[in-house]
């Protein structure tokens, strides 16, 4: 298969294809059960060959790892477990000669409890400069004793920890997490500089981690459900940020993409103002069940909602934080919701399995950005992790109810036969995370010799998304269709069609029938849970 060309036009991000590595799981270069960036770098071609367009990075800086990353000591540094930084300017390198685009992962919210600002203000003490970037206050009750507010946590448990000398400081996420203070200029300053520092290291993007969390009330007053505005929830001074970040950015040509998980649509589109951000993960279509009249809903509103401020949509399945799309759309409950994770939901993993398959075509036709996200183009189900493995502190802070986030962060099946299906350490030494016994049918060598497997399915859609025109940025009209058929059209007579009843469905009148995600009916039909392209 030939390299994907780098882009179609200068506005690569509107419709580009992006594969999102969880590099802890991705390889393992040097063999200790971790993935690094000599594991990418390795298998790079795999993405190359796969067609995607760019490749998202969840951190791969310096960091203790409560959170898996996201606690980051040290921007301008490369983790020791995943590398050095001449080993990331490499990849990335390497990266742009096989035509993909690299985009980065920056945390603002918060930084690591070991980061150096921290430590400084940790030591200065009450009252000091180094305390102001971050919120530290005096406690509430006689004593102190109680949190400074009643905030929420985005973890479930306290936003606050107390520190020896009295004070408390906030974190809405772990305590090892503490958030930063975006009312003060080092903040703002530091931030653009490491923006900077990656641009010019040739990185095509960055991902905003928590995008709209990072102003928060003036006087941290408590929090009153149903009052507006929330908090620490998308305050209008946020904004502020992002027409100053999109300025850095359009010196080096970057762009940005948020994780903004905003329920209402025009507060959400204010993050892409064409002099802020250029696009945010759609995590209203994420969430949304198998259901053709949620799913037609979702769309709709999805393209409304971008149209006036003309910005591209982008369409989600899964990420490293929610459940693998194979589980959950074989689940009775199809919907993805953190609230409600159990362990033991049971899942027909065939049904979802077919779903997926649909899901990958349908959004791969719809206007706009797709992100896959490592295993997507596998297939791979959620895992169970045995209780005494868990690493996830979402699951910890839930008191051990909810199962965390570690199902969908399992190290990648690369080769059947291998010790840890290839993914790199030596017999003897095991992943991070533990893979289940039955993952060899979904290794990456079986699947390539399977004309019927997931990835043969990823491969074959993205050529076509690539070199048949009609898809990515545009327009995209509904035409009709039997109860519980989604059916589009796109320019050039591409037609796109999910069956999502319970009944065969009669294809439209075409041409071509491009590609299908499953077996067709003997008599010319599309059976329930199953999508095709066609050219009329
Ligand atoms: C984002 C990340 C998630 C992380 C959290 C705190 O939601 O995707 O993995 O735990 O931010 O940084």
């Amino acid at each position: 298969m030939a390299a994907p060309s780098p882009s179609r036009t200068s506005d690569w991000w509107r419709d580009a294809v992006i594969y999102q590595v969880y590099p802890r799981s991705f390889a393992d270069g040097d063999g200790d059960g971790t993935g690094d960036l000599a594991g990418v770098r390795a298998r790079l071609p795999h993405l190359a060959a796969l067609g995607v367009d760019a490749v998202w990075f969840t951190p791969w800086y310096d960091s203790p790892m409560v959170d898996g990353g996201y606690d980051v000591a040290d921007y301008r540094a490369v983790d020791p477990a995943f590398g050095t930084l001449d080993e990331a300017e490499k990849l990335i390198a390497e990266a742009a000669a096989l035509g993909l685009r690299v985009i980065v992962d920056i945390v603002p919210n918060h930084v690591s409890d070991q980061h150096a600002w921290f430590r400084e203000a940790l030591a200065a003490g009450p009252g000091s400069a180094a305390r102001e970037r971050f919120h530290f206050r005096p406690g509430r009750g006689e004593r102190g004793e109680l949190p400074p507010n009643d905030w929420p946590s985005q973890f479930s448990g306290s936003t606050w920890t107390r520190v020896p000398d009295g004070e408390w400081y906030l974190h809405l996420f772990t305590p090892e997490q503490p958030d930063l203070n975006w009312s003060h200029p080092d903040v703002r300053r530091e931030h653009e500089e490491v923006l900077r520092f990656w641009f010019e290291r040739g990185v095509a993007g960055v991902r905003v981690d928590s995008a709209a969390l990072l102003t928060k009330d003036p006087d941290l007053r408590d929090f009153t459900e149903g009052v507006d505005p929330h908090p620490y929830i998308d305050l209008d001074e946020i904004h502020d940020v992002y027409r100053s970040w999109r300025a850095v950015a359009d010196e080096y040509g970057g762009v940005f993409v948020g994780e903004v998980w905003l329920p209402d649509a025009e507060r959400f589109a204010r993050y892409l103002r064409p002099d802020e951000l250029h696009t945010a993960f759609n995590f209203t279509f994420l969430a949304c069940p198998w259901e053709p009249d949620r799913l037609r809903a979702t769309i709709d509103s999805t393209l409304a909602e971008h149209a006036p401020v003309h910005a591209p949509a982008t369409w989600v399945l899964c990420n490293h934080d929610v459940t693998r799309t194979a589980t959950r759309y074989g689940r009775a409950d199809t919907a993805f919701d953190f609230a409600t994770k159990r362990f033991g939901t049971p899942a027909d993993l065939e049904l979802g399995t077919r779903r997926a398959r649909a899901a990958a075509l349908l959004t791969l036709a719809l206007p706009g950005s797709v992100y896959v996200y490592q295993g997507e183009e596998l297939g791979l189900p959620e895992a169970d992790i045995p209780l005494d493995r868990i690493q996830d502190p979402m699951h910890f802070r839930s008191g051990g109810t909810d199962p965390g986030r570690d199902g969908c962060r399992v190290p990648l099946p690369w080769e059947a036969e291998a010790p840890s299906y290839g993914f790199g350490p030596p017999p003897g030494t095991e992943p991070w995370l533990p893979q289940p016994a039955d993952w060899a049918r979904y290794a990456v060598d079986r699947q390539l010799a399977d004309p019927g497997s997931m990835l043969t399915l990823y491969r074959t859609a993205l050529e076509l998304r690539r070199t048949e025109r009609g898809f990515g940025d545009g327009p995209m009209d509904w035409i009709p269709a039997a109860d519980g058929v989604l059916a589009f059209t796109r320019d050039h007579g591409l037609t796109c069609v999910v069956n999502l009843s319970a009944e065969p469905a009669t294809l439209p009148p075409h041409t071509a029938l491009l590609l299908v995600s499953g077996p067709m009916g003997a008599d010319g039909t599309l059976p329930p849970d199953t999508a095709a392209w066609l050219r009329a």
